[in-house]
């Protein structure tokens, strides 16, 4: 992963789309009000992202040796994103670990020299800096969106609480549904310790256990016996991550949008918070209605 930034073809493109309509519609109604608005984006990337080709194509261009000779199709990144909306964010704050991928983002200050005072790169662990941010910002004149768009399963619980303790952030997060926590919720619930902290990180509790699994009794050769089964279906452990969202955001979108990579897997859930109990209700709804529209 480190190398290039290939991660997932048509689904990449559907999630840029769904944030770029939301900041869309942000900047009109905040640009309306006094508040400095802020663009927060803690898994930033490079600015730009080279798609995967579906995995028919690669064949065929190993296949016929092309693989090199293939051009790969960019497309611009979330950071490259926010800075085209017009009108413009007060500051860009671009948050990512990766010094190679903040030096790309560094570029973005020549490519855009007019916002190039109003972008702040910051090249180190993202729930560290979300932490610093939410705490040392006064909220009362201030607003933001931040997305958070990782690999996996980076997004502390702890940093979600952060984010909605200031009640003026809306969330745009990708939640790794398939592509990390389904897998790790192992079908006979014996899941090793250093797993299941990792899921009590990402979800703040460890009742995930008692959600997704149940004892039953089953027959055997030696008469009835008690085991662990795991019943919860996918789409119950998205709508188990919305209701943990509820229990800090003053309003959560109800239709979060599954991502399915070309084996029609659902990786990611494209999921939207947002934090001021004011704002709350129209953020859901210019949100659920872009996260409705295909
Ligand atoms: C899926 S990519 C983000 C893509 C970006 N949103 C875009 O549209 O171009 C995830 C990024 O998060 C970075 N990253 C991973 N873990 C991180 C962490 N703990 N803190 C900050 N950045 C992290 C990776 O280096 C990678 O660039």
């Amino acid at each position: 992963m480190e190398q290039n930034q290939y991660f997932g073809g048509d689904w990449t493109a559907e999630k840029l789309e769904r944030v770029k309509k939301y900041l869309q519609a942000y900047v009109r109604i905040m640009n309306k009000q006094n508040f400095r608005f802020l663009y927060i984006d803690a898994f930033a990337g490079t600015g730009y992202v080279e798609l995967k080709d579906k995995q028919e194509d690669q064949i065929a261009s190993l296949l016929l040796d092309l693989a090199e000779a293939e051009p790969q199709r960019f497309i611009q990144g979330s950071a490259q994103i926010a800075l085209q909306i017009e009108p413009s964010f007060h500051k860009y704050v671009l948050i990512e670990k990766s010094s190679r991928r903040c030096s790309e983002l560094e570029k973005l200050k020549n490519n855009y020299p007019h916002l190039a005072k109003r972008i702040v790169i910051i090249n180190r662990e993202a729930n560290e800096v979300i932490r610093e941010i939410c705490k040392r910002i006064n909220w009362r004149g201030t607003r933001a969106v931040m997305f958070l768009d990782p690999y996996g399963m980076q997004v502390r619980w702890d940093t979600i609480e952060a984010i909605a303790r200031t009640k003026a952030i809306d969330l745009w997060l990708l939640f790794p549904l398939g592509v990390a926590v389904n897998r790790m919720l192992k079908n006979d619930g014996n899941i090793n310790e250093s797993w299941a902290e990792k899921l009590d990180t990402l979800f703040g509790t460890r009742d995930w256990y008692g959600e997704f699994y149940e004892l039953t009794d089953k027959p055997s050769l030696f008469g009835n016996i008690s085991i662990i089964e795991k019943v919860a279906t996918i789409q119950d452990i998205g709508n188990y991550f919305i209701k943990r969202l509820k229990t800090v955001f003053a309003g959560v979108a109800e239709n979060p949008l599954p991502l399915y990579n070309s084996k029609n897997n659902p990786l990611f859930l494209l999921c939207f918070a947002a934090g001021n109990p004011k704002g709350a209700p129209i953020a859901i709804r210019i949100a659920q209605d872009i996260l409705r529209k295909r």
